[in-house]
Parts: structure tokens; sequence; C-alpha cells
């Protein structure tokens, strides 16, 4: 899915930044431009982020759980 019509930044894009280390929104904007036109996509880029580092952030604690009862 598109996120930012006006620079092609999709939803996948924002994931693979955030898995690849971006921690803000701010970073996100700085490294694709979302949001440096309409300013449209900005609340879409943020629930993203948030919601996508609310995801990796369960996962690394499952992933903590099994090594620690392991
Ligand atoms: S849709 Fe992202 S700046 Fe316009």
């Amino acid at each position: 899915m598109i996120v930012c019509v006006c620079h092609n930044v999709s939803d996948r894009t924002i994931r693979a930044a955030i898995d690849a280390g971006a921690t803000s929104l701010s970073e996100i904007r700085a490294q694709f431009n979302v949001g440096a036109c309409c300013g449209k996509c900005l609340p879409s880029a943020k629930a993203l982020v948030s919601e996508h580092q609310q995801a990796t952030a369960t996962r690394f604690t499952a992933l903590r759980r099994e090594l620690v009862a392991a």
C-alpha cells in the first residue's frame, strides 16, 4: 500500500526502514521525504511507525522469553 502518494513511499518501505534501524517518524521523514509535500500521509505514517515498532517489541519480548526458558 502506498502511504505517501506525493513521494511514492509504501508501507513496505517504511517497515523495512524500521527493521533496518529507523526509530522515529522523523527518521522516516528524513530518509523518504514522507510528509514533505501535502502532509496528508503523516497520520498514516505515524500510525505505521508506532504499530510496527510495537509489533517488533512484542516479537523481541517473545524471543527473549524463549531464550530465557531454554
Ligand atoms: S501524501 Fe505524503 S506528502 Fe503528500
